[in-house]
């Protein structure tokens, strides 16, 4: 009890110190911070293997582009864990800077956590300024010089070694992943859900892609890297992120299988994406598409 009404104390005495613009600060990167926990615990398929949000399928998806690509590609075969660690890291911010609980510890870690976006999912957006995470790095870091040149800002930060009022933050940020994950919606009611929204969305001109001719896109609604086929029977398409770990397939033209770069699993795109090679055990997801008039479309 102690330590919950000395938090308390410790964030209204903080907000009382700082001016308005430090208080818009706080209010608005917390909110956000703890907003985008939720988001990540309460979607179904953020840490479900094969769905489209998996936190593997959307690392594979930046490793494509990404400066940071060689980090990426080694966090994929861990992304249960990454995902778990970044949903509790956006919590624990977000609570800690809203309670004035290690804050210029807290503000270091959403400027860190933002700069690692940005490189990772958003450095090519083009104008730059389309890039949210940018501005997010921005702002966290107005905010971190705005404590540490605040002398009359209460020191509630890790210099007092308030290892109390830390693991209270620590447990509310659990807390809130466990209750998130708990109410989220079964993957089958979401995934209709989106299936409904990216329905029609055209893919390629037909008369752009051959017999015999693959394609390369995105599934609009889903942000899954994708492979289409076009044979003789007609188009058909498979999810490019590798059951096994998350990796991004390639068809390999010269041996006609989709081929895993990361542990070599092999996958026959004229057999349902069946796997030939291990260590994949399952399939490719099918993604559906069908022609509609002069376009391939998502169906
Ligand atoms: S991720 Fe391991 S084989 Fe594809």
């Amino acid at each position: 009890m102690n330590a919950l009404s000395s938090i308390s104390r410790g964030a209204v005495s903080s907000w009382r110190s700082q001016n308005r613009a430090q208080r818009l600060l706080r209010i608005f990167l917390s909110v956000t911070w703890i907003y985008a926990g939720w988001d990540k615990a309460s979607d179904p398929g953020f840490l479900t293997q094969g769905e489209s949000t998996f936190i593997g399928t959307q690392l594979a998806a930046y490793a494509q582009s990404s400066p940071i690509s060689f980090l990426l590609n080694h966090t994929i075969e861990h992304a249960t864990q990454v995902g778990i660690f970044v949903m509790v890291a956006e919590f624990a911010i977000g609570i800690a800077t809203l309670l004035s609980v290690a804050p210029t510890t807290a503000a270091f870690g959403g400027f860190a956590m933002a700069t690692g976006l940005w490189l990772s999912s958003s450095f090519n957006v083009s104008p730059y300024f389309l890039a949210s995470d940018s501005a997010y790095a921005i702002l966290w870091l107005t905010y971190l010089l705005l404590l540490i040149g605040n002398r009359r800002m209460p020191a509630t930060n890790f210099q007092r070694r308030n290892v109390f009022r830390t693991a209270i933050v620590a447990a509310l940020a659990a807390g809130a992943a466990l209750v998130g994950r708990a109410v989220s919606p079964s993957n089958a009611a979401s995934s209709t859900n989106r299936a409904a929204k990216s329905s029609g969305k055209k893919i390629v001109k037909l008369s752009a892609l051959p017999v015999g001719a693959t394609f390369n896109f995105i599934h609009s609604s889903q942000g899954v890297p994708s492979l289409l086929f076009r044979t003789k029977k007609g188009v058909f398409a498979y999810s490019a992120i590798c059951t096994h770990q998350g990796c991004t397939v390639a068809y390999k033209s010269s041996t006609k299988k989709l081929v895993c770069p990361c542990h070599g699993a092999e996958f026959d795109p004229m057999n349902s994406a069946k796997v030939i090679s291990d260590p994949a055990e399952t399939p490719l997801a099918k993604v559906a598409v069908k022609v509609s008039g002069a376009w391939v479309v998502e169906a």
